[in-house]
């Protein structure tokens, strides 16, 4: 299958997947579904999926996992958006979710997001090992080492002038853990578990790429491609590799961090060519 084929393939396998596990029962569910089901890349459990088959797994070995990260992701946007966080009033090319369900039960829908994630890859089809092994590298990269932890940096600087070590720190933890995950989740999920570092590595990198995009995006892209507001990080006074260093350098750290990526895919993955593709096709995204 053509790269850009198999990509919109398992965008619609997760797609499908996620509105089945997280059925409508109330006006909390309504919430959490308004999120989750408003479109995004996916790029996470695709990676998951993806790096599951680079291992030699089968897809429905996966895709409850994959469909885990995705839930956690979606959480952590909820709460990206909120007032007492970035303060933003769209994503996803609709009205952030506090916008539209007020700001109680907004947290409630990420609190709960975030326990269904757990959910979802512990009631999966693997073996007790592989259910027990996805989940404890998802609670590393959700919580005080991982998500939270580059959120906590994040916000504490906001208005100042941050190093390039402690900026690379915020993004390793807000982006590059769960993304590191989400390829370590798909490894585990085929029970490669020597392939663990290499995807952890791949992921880190792949990570810190990919939040650099988003920063020059926020600066430099318009509202109606992205589907959330541009200018998000000027009007928050955030600390970011482009405020640090200005657009040429923030383009040489995408081109360097995306090719220690492609060198781990090649050395270690023997080259599978879809991730080859999806890693410089992220390099130069427009969304
Ligand atoms: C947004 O992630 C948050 C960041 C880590 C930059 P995505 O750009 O993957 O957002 P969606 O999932 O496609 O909406
Ligand atoms: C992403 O950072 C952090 C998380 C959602 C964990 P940003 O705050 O830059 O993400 P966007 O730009 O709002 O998507
Ligand atoms: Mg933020
Ligand atoms: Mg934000
Ligand atoms: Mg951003």
């Amino acid at each position: 299958m053509e790269n850009e084929a198999r990509l919109e393939a398992d965008r619609l396998q997760i797609e499908g997947r996620l509105a089945s596990i997280l059925p409508q029962r109330d006006r909390l569910t309504e919430a959490m579904r308004y999120s989750l089901l408003a479109g995004g890349k996916r790029l996470r459990p695709i990676l998951t999926l993806e790096f599951c088959r680079a291992c030699g797994g089968e897809d429905r070995a996966a895709l409850d996992a994959a469909c885990g990260v995705e839930l956690l992701h979606t959480y952590t946007l909820i709460h990206d958006d909120l007032p007492a966080m970035d303060d933003d009033g769209l994503r996803r090319g609709k009205p952030t979710n506090h916008v539209v369900y007020g700001e109680w039960l907004a947290l409630l829908a990420g609190d709960a997001l975030q326990a269904e994630a757990f959910a979802a890859i512990l009631s999966g089809p693997g073996s007790h090992r592989a259910r027990a092994e996805a989940a404890a590298i998802l609670a590393e990269a959700a919580g005080s080492r991982g998500v939270c932890h580059g959120q906590f940096l994040d916000l504490d600087g906001e208005g100042r002038r941050l190093s390039e070590a402690e900026i690379t720190a915020l993004n390793e933890g807000k982006t590059g853990a769960l993304i590191s995950a989400a390829c370590r989740i798909g490894c585990v999920c085929a029970e490669r578990y020597e392939l663990l570092s290499a995807a952890g590595a791949y992921g880190r990198e792949l990570g810190l790429a990919f939040q650099l995009r988003d920063d020059l995006l926020d600066a430099r892209s318009t509202t109606a491609e992205l589907g959330k507001p541009v200018g998000s990080d000027e009007k928050n006074g955030k600390a970011t590799l482009l405020s640090l260093y200005g657009e040429e350098r923030c383009r040489e750290l995408i081109r360097e961090t995306t090719d220690r990526a492609l060198d781990i895919l090649r050395k270690d993955f023997g080259g599978p060519g879809f991730l080859l593709w999806l890693t410089e096709k992220l390099a130069g995204r427009s969304k």
